[in-house]
């Protein structure tokens, strides 16, 4: 017997949230490589190499979809514009990440992106809370979710930039479904 697996598939106004392919290592180390995008993650280096995608895009391809999830962010006409996804925080809670590439910034995909994966996460993934921390000097992030519906929970946690190489304080939110 085979088993064919699916990943889901979210379709928002604009966007198409995915499961990552091979297809976009391209587009994810051209975007990536930025350090305007990678120093506001905890977790990309800068610079980011074809490799660093290469692994990124393996790793997202062999997802335990119980705990982690990882979707492309495909505009419909522009194709690969950014990711979004959860993983689990120390907590164990799901701990929201998300990137749009710099020439895609403030158009609204991130928070269409979002709010469509949020919807996901409430309908299908049937978890009830997610965490997100934006780093203190990002406030666009913050503006993000916001409008998305996550609320400041006062923690300001610090939190490690390898793309910076430093610490930097992170303030942190919650959003209930
Ligand atoms: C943060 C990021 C995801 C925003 O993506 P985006 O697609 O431009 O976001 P949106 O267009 O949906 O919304 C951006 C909001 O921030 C606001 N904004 C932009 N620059 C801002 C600034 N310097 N100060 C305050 N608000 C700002 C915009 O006006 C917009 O809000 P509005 O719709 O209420 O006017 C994008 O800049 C990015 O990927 N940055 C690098 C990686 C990152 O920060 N990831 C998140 C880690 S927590």
């Amino acid at each position: 017997m085979c088993a064919i697996e699916v990943t889901p598939v979210i379709a928002t106004e604009r966007l198409i949230l995915r499961g990552p392919v091979p297809a976009d290592v391209d587009p994810i180390a051209k975007l990536a490589g930025d350090l305007n995008v990678a120093g506001q993650t905890v977790s990309m280096p800068h610079p980011y190499s074809d490799a660093d995608a290469q692994a990124h895009v393996d790793r997202a391809m062999r997802l335990d979809w119980a705990r982690e999830a990882a979707f492309a962010i495909e505009h419909r006409n522009f194709g690969v514009v950014g990711m979004v996804g959860f993983k689990p925080a120390p907590t164990g809670r799901p701990e929201l990440g998300y990137w749009i590439g710099r020439p895609y910034w403030n158009r609204g995909y991130a928070t269409e992106a979002v709010r469509g994966a949020l919807k996901w996460v409430k309908r299908d993934w049937r978890k009830r809370l997610v965490v997100a921390g934006h780093f203190a000097d990002n406030p666009a992030s913050g503006q993000v979710l916001c409008k998305a519906g996550f609320l400041y929970t006062g923690e300001v946690a610090l939190k490690p930039s390898k793309a910076r190489g430093r610490a930097v304080p992170t303030r942190m939110m919650v959003w209930l479904a």
